[in-house]
């Protein structure tokens, strides 16, 4: 395409969120990531599975900027962000959450999730210069809601319980305006009630936010994602529906027959 719409494609980043070519990652002579090739819509929700140490937090790290791949390149919405520090990658709509909670236990709910949505706006600076905080506070107030904490919003984060938690995790990275999230087994540990709160909770996401989950459980996966990727030690093996996950030979073997969750 040429011409203005070719170029508003290009500011508009395409119709990829992420586009990962040739990644890889070594820890001296481990290699974590060989060669993985992946791309994943604008608005896509997209399932992550792999048994332990097949690479999953690793191939998070690459793209959200913790550790740089040694081989390959990643885009986020057409553009190369592989040499961009974590900030700027944040800047442009990219976020993440962690495998292990790194909350503030001392904060009420609602002030935990203010603070995020004025940590990632151009009011920051207003400890300085005192300004109208409200379209803050409504974000904040909105998240809270998204993530069905309305009833624990003065509540301390460290009397949540640990359902709880996970999805004030979720609510921090909807802070701001995010166009692509990274969930690291946000159901870990979460009892069968807390799973349902939370795989609706991801379904009812705004439609234009797209992001990748890392899950074991494979009932949560299958049901929040449109398209599932399978990792095996670094590497890529198998993607598809949910459907076509569900029915492969391979995938029951490892998800069904071998006793799994
Ligand atoms: N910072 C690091 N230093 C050295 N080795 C690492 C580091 N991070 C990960 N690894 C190794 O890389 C491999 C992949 O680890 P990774 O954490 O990505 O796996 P995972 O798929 O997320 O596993 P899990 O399901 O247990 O979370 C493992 O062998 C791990 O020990
Ligand atoms: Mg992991």
């Amino acid at each position: 395409m040429t011409g203005p719409a070719a170029g508003l494609d290009a500011a508009h980043g395409g119709d990829h969120a992420l586009e990962l070519a040739g990644v890889g990652r070594r820890f001296g002579a481990l290699t974590a990531l060989a060669d993985i090739s992946l791309k994943v819509k604008a608005g896509e929700r997209r399932a992550v599975l792999g048994s332990n140490g097949a690479g999953k937090t690793t191939l998070f790290n690459t793209i959200t900027g913790d550790f740089a791949p040694t081989s390959g390149s990643i885009r986020f919405f057409g553009e190369d962000i592989t040499g961009f520090p974590v900030h700027e990658r944040i800047r442009r709509g990219l976020r993440r959450t962690y495998q292990v909670s790194l909350l503030f236990a001392g904060l009420s709910v609602i002030d935990t999730i203010f603070l995020a949505c004025r940590g990632v706006s151009r009011r920051r600076f207003s400890l300085r210069r005192p300004g109208p905080d409200e379209p803050t506070r409504a974000q904040a107030e909105r998240i809270m809601h998204a993530v069905k904490l309305d009833e624990s919003r003065d509540a301390l984060v460290g009397a949540l319980s640990h359902g709880q938690q996970r999805q004030l995790e979720v609510a921090l990275a909807l802070a701001g305006a995010p166009r692509f999230i990274l969930f690291d087994e946000p159901a870990a540990g979460l009892s069968p009630a807390e799973r349902r709160d939370l795989v609706q909770i991801l379904t009812q996401l705004p439609a234009h936010i797209g992001f990748i989950i890392i899950e074991h459980d494979l009932d949560v996966a299958l049901r929040v994602a449109e398209r599932v990727t399978m990792m095996h030690e670094g590497r890529i093996f198998r993607e598809g529906t949910p459907d076509e996950i569900e029915s492969d030979p391979e995938v029951q073997a490892i998800y069904l027959g071998g006793g799994h969750g």
